[in-house]
């Protein structure tokens, strides 16, 4: 069998090509099995996994906690505004607390860039990122991919577009490495405000006129607006934002293709999309959520294998 080089999942930056192929090949696997009538296969029975949540989740949250269950782990779930963090504890203590419970497998996501590496170097467990501020979400990353390549087939040469805020998301910066990885040529889109000037370096294309964008791809992930990490006004309003960046069956009709369509949620109908577009035959948005569970049951079972190995 084959096994990943990486010990932790913290990032797409620093994951060997051949363990993101690996992965692939085991969601692929594995999202057989979710499809089957007993979902369920009991490969990690002697393993407990704990769910660490500092910042607010759904998508991510349930969908770890699925993987981890079809795969027969033991699952705690914590959440930092029900917990002893209120009360000052810090994030090294909270976790090896939960780790003297014998927990083997720590899924974290945290407000701060490096939370997750951080983590990995002061606890004795597999660390896997589940979004680290605006750093990387990998698992996210792969999903895309996985999603992407069940309508695209291989990446390899492919046109994959980001629109939206670049700069606040991890969400971006873990697919651009995890495209470009796998083949792709990646373009960013957005306002000059919510593209950060270092993303050239990281080997994309950078464009803000959504049209131009949208013919040059075969595929586009819309990004939601994060209000919640800006600090400053980097658009005159939302309807100013939606005029030029927001993807409408008006922009899709220009085009003589069929554009697959990803946003990793949560969306903000009416204004990256509209519900038409979200809802349409060409969004894989609810196919990217189905490949969130397999591609994490793939990501949990590797690491579990190295615990196994070691
Ligand atoms: N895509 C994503 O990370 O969604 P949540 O914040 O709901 O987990």
């Amino acid at each position: 069998m084959k096994r990943l080089q990486a010990e932790h999942l913290i990032g797409i930056r620093d994951l060997p090509t051949s363990d993101i192929e690996i992965i692939m090949e085991w969601a692929a696997h594995f999202k057989e099995i979710i499809n089957r009538p007993i979902k369920k296969v009991p490969t990690l029975r002697d393993i407990t996994i704990a769910n660490v949540f500092f910042e607010n989740s759904t998508r991510t949250r349930l969908s770890f906690e699925l993987a981890q269950k079809r795969l027969s782990a033991d699952v705690v779930n914590f959440s930092a505004a029900s917990s002893s963090v209120k009360k000052g504890e810090t994030l090294i203590d909270t976790v090896n607390n939960i780790l003297a419970m014998k927990v083997d497998m720590v899924v974290i996501r945290h407000s701060e860039p490096g939370a997750a590496r951080f983590l990995s170097e002061h606890v004795k467990s597999k660390v896997i990122n589940a979004g680290d501020g605006t750093h990387e979400h990998p698992t996210q990353a792969l999903l895309d991919a996985f999603s992407l390549q069940e309508r695209l087939g291989d990446l390899v040469g492919k046109k994959i577009a980001i629109v939206g805020d670049i700069t606040h998301s991890r969400v971006a910066i873990s697919n651009i490495h995890c495209l470009i990885k796998l083949g792709a040529k990646v373009k960013v889109c957005g306002p000059t405000t919510l593209i950060p000037k270092y993303i050239k370096s990281m080997g994309v294309e950078v464009s803000h006129d959504l049209q131009e964008t949208l013919v040059w791809c075969d595929a586009v992930n819309m990004l939601r607006i994060q209000l919640e990490r800006q600090t400053d006004a980097h658009f005159p309003s939302l309807r100013d934002y939606a005029l030029r960046f927001q993807l409408n069956k008006e922009r899709l009709s220009t085009l003589n293709k069929e554009l697959v369509i990803l946003h990793p949620g949560p969306i903000n109908r009416g204004v990256e999309i509209t519900t038409e577009v979200a809802d349409s035959e060409q969004s894989v948005i609810l196919d990217q959520v189905e490949n969130g569970v397999a591609v994490r049951m793939a990501v949990i079972f590797l690491l579990a294998q190295q615990m196994h190995r070691n």
